[in-house]
Formats: C-alpha cells, sequence, structure tokens
C-alpha cells in the first residue's frame, strides 16, 4: 500500500513565489516589488550596525545555548512590552501586561489563533478586506470562522463607513484584527479620528481586538505608530498585540517577535499566560534565542538602543521618499493624480490600483514583480531608477 498517492500538489505561497521568480529573472534591470522586505540605496537588505554590533556582543558574551523558558528571553519581553506600550504605561507598572516570545509576528499570530481556538471557544474573528493573506489562513487553520469588514473598496480607497458599520453587526466577543499601522496590503492608514471611532465599537460590542503590529517605526516613527495600540491599551480592559521585529530590526530570517497580552488584572494575566505557555510548548517547545537576544541587547542599552533609532528612523524616511519619487516620476507621464495615493499611504505597502493584467504586463515587459493583487513593495524600489519604474508603469496603464 502506499501512503502518499492521494495527497495532491498545493499551489506556492504567492509572495515568497515572487522571491524565487525575481532571483530567476536575469534582466540586469529588474525591480523586485514583490516580498516585504526593506531594500537599500544599494539594494541590499541590511544587517542595521547595531544589530551587528550587539551579535558581536553576544558572540564574546554567550556561554550557554540551552533553552530559554516557554515564554522566551524575560529582558526581550519586558523591552518589547516598552516599546510597544510605552515604557511609562500604568499596564506595565501595574503587572497587566506582558509578551510570550514568538518565532516572528507569524509565529504571534499562530499562538494568537491557537489560543482563541482553545480558549475563547465559539468566537469568530474579522479581518480587514483585503488583508494579509495568511492571517486567513492562519485563523481558518486554528478552527475560527473567519469574516471580513471593508476596508478598501474596489475604488482603492479606505472605507472606514464600511468598516464601522459592518463592525457594528459582529455577534459580540468576536475577535477584531486590526493593523496598529501601514496596512498590509494597502498602506492605507486610519486617522486618529477613525481609530477613535472604531474603538467606541469595539467598546459597545464588547469585542476583543488583536492589534497586528508589524511594522512600528515605518510609518510616521516608533513612537508615532504605536498611538492606536497605546490608545486601545489604555481605554479597554483586554487587548491582544502581536509585535514583529523582522522589519524594523531587519532580522527577517532569525523570526523574532511576541505575542503582547493587556489584562484588567495582575492575576488573570497569570491565567492567560501559562495557556500562551502550554499552547507555545506544544507548536515549537521553546522560541528561537538569537534575534529576541540581539534585540534586548540593543533595547537595553542606551547607545545601541540610540543607533538603532537613528535607523529605523533613516529607513522610514527611504521609504517616504521613495513613495513622493515614485509619484514625481510619474508626472512627465500625466499620471501623478491617478497615483497619488501611493504618497499618502504608509509603510511598505502600496496598493497600487493596476490591475492583474497590468502587473502581468511589468512583470513580462519590464522585470517589475509585484504581487498581482496590484500591491507593490515601495520598500523595495531603486530610488536611482524611479524614472525607468515610472515609465514601466506609464507602459502598462496605456
Ligand atoms: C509580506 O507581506 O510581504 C511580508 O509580510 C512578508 C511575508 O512573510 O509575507
Amino acid at each position: 500500500m502506499r501512503h502518499f498517492d492521494a495527497i495532491t500538489r498545493v499551489p506556492g505561497d504567492p509572495i515568497l513565489g515572487l522571491m524565487e521568480a525575481f532571483a530567476r529573472d536575469d534582466n540586469p534591470a529588474k525591480f523586485d516589488l514583490g516580498v516585504g522586505v526593506f531594500k537599500d540605496a544599494q539594494g541590499l537588505t541590511p544587517v542595521p550596525a547595531a544589530v551587528k554590533q550587539a551579535e558581536q556582543r553576544l558572540v564574546e558574551r554567550q556561554l550557554s545555548k540551552s533553552y530559554v523558558g516557554g515564554h522566551g528571553d524575560a529582558a526581550f519581553g519586558r523591552l518589547i512590552c516598552e516599546l510597544v506600550l510605552g515604557s511609562a504605561s500604568p499596564l506595565l507598572v501595574q503587572q497587566r501586561a506582558g509578551a510570550t516570545q514568538t518565532p516572528g509576528g507569524t509565529g504571534a499570530l499562530r499562538l494568537a489563533a491557537e489560543f482563541a481556538g482553545h480558549c475563547l471557544p465559539g468566537r469568530g474573528i474579522w479581518l480587514s478586506d483585503p488583508t494579509w493573506p495568511i492571517h486567513q489562513t492562519i485563523f481558518a487553520g486554528a478552527g475560527l470562522k473567519v469574516s471580513h469588514y471593508p476596508y478598501v473598496g474596489a475604488d482603492n480607497r479606505l472605507d472606514v463607513a464600511g468598516m464601522l458599520a459592518t463592525l457594528e453587526t459582529v455577534p459580540q466577543g468576536d475577535i477584531v484584527l486590526l493593523h496598529a499601522c501601514c496596512h498590509n496590503p494597502t498602506g492605507f492608514d486610519l486617522s486618529q479620528d477613525d481609530w477613535r471611532a472604531v474603538l467606541e465599537v469595539v467598546r459597545r460590542r464588547s469585542l476583543l481586538p488583536l492589534i497586528d503590529f508589524a511594522y512600528q517605526g515605518f510609518g510616521d516613527g516608533l513612537e508615532e505608530d504605536a498611538w492606536a495600540v497605546r490608545l486601545f491599551a489604555a481605554e479597554l480592559p483586554e487587548l491582544l498585540i502581536t509585535s514583529s521585529c523582522s522589519k524594523n530590526f531587519g532580522l527577517y530570517r532569525e523570526r523574532t517577535g511576541a505575542l503582547l497580552v493587556c489584562s484588567h488584572d495582575a492575576q488573570k494575566l497569570l491565567d492567560v499566560r501559562s495557556q500562551l505557555a502550554f499552547l507555545a510548548r506544544n507548536l515549537w517547545s521553546t522560541p528561537p534565542d538569537h534575534g529576541a537576544a540581539v534585540v534586548a541587547e540593543i533595547l537595553g542599552d542606551p547607545q545601541l538602543k540610540s543607533l538603532w533609532i537613528d535607523e529605523v528612523e533613516a529607513m522610514r524616511q527611504r521609504i517616504a521618499r521613495l513613495r513622493s519619487g515614485l509619484v514625481e516620476a510619474l508626472a512627465p507621464h500625466g499620471l501623478s493624480q491617478r497615483f497619488a495615493h501611493i504618497a499618502a499611504q504608509r509603510g511598505m505597502f502600496s496598493y497600487t490600483g493596476l490591475s492583474p493584467e497590468q502587473v502581468a504586463a511589468l512583470r513580462e515587459r519590464h522585470s517589475v514583480y509585484l504581487v498581482n493583487t496590484g500591491r507593490a513593495n515601495v520598500a523595495g524600489a531603486d530610488e536611482a531608477r524611479l524614472d525607468v519604474l515610472a515609465a514601466a508603469i506609464a507602459d502598462v496603464c496605456r
């Protein structure tokens, strides 16, 4: 008897697949606007200097590779809570918030999904339409009913009224996943007034927010990007936050992230965290150490932290320059109005409004790679060749 005969092939991941297709393309003039990684002026995804220095210190100092505990490195957990919630947050003083170290932000989402499936049975989860495709599969895979609220419509505009109207209909107790900043895939973020309106619905409907915070520092700044997270943490009794160090620390492959829980009461937090440790033990046992040790080294040292803050700010400013530069480069083609939203969006990604046919033509005719939904990773563009990119976009828009 053969056991594998009934197994069929599933398509490869569309975002990671673009990385492979780009690597295979031997056109030297190619553009990689696919997977969400930051690139510098040399087209490299650099290891930040603060990370390199922290790694050197760890190599010299580390005496053991024994396991870290179920919640990971305690210093990392404390420092990431401070980074996300603010070092003066009353939640930290009152021990009402804690972090569980996870393999990347995706690991944090997976842990949150398992937590919801095991500890909050019967709750559904509501995702923005559109959202990062893995949100859908992670939560469905954990057995949750997945529904969507409108976010960006067919006109490629933020639909806050539609979002609020749908959230008003969500069953009490359901979970709503919100993007803290730099919405993936669209780049359209809520204003502070919009966030306050969402908070009111969440409170009225007794929903449990899960805020995905994968791009802290890439929107308006490290502190500014945490504004909505901190508002929700201050105003609501309970909150889940997934934090990623992939982008802002450049630690992508080191898989470094955390699931933060905020609770109304320190004792209840311990109950919840006991469940998270149990679930994590069954998922990955204990988390990978290296990236979190690097982050703890940086955030725990004033000199390294200030170097890192400057490096994040430089990445953020480069992305902002790429956004405005691309819109300017589109002007000679009469397209600056049509693509003005690229400069107004935040973070790495832009929902460009290009159709799947135009995306295919960009790839075939110009070796420009973006996701077929029209999502472009602006942070992957080459600043010195924005005119070439603009000409390619103009060609497929004709
Ligand atoms: C992306 O959306 O491109 C990033 O979040 C990377 C990933 O894992 O998909």
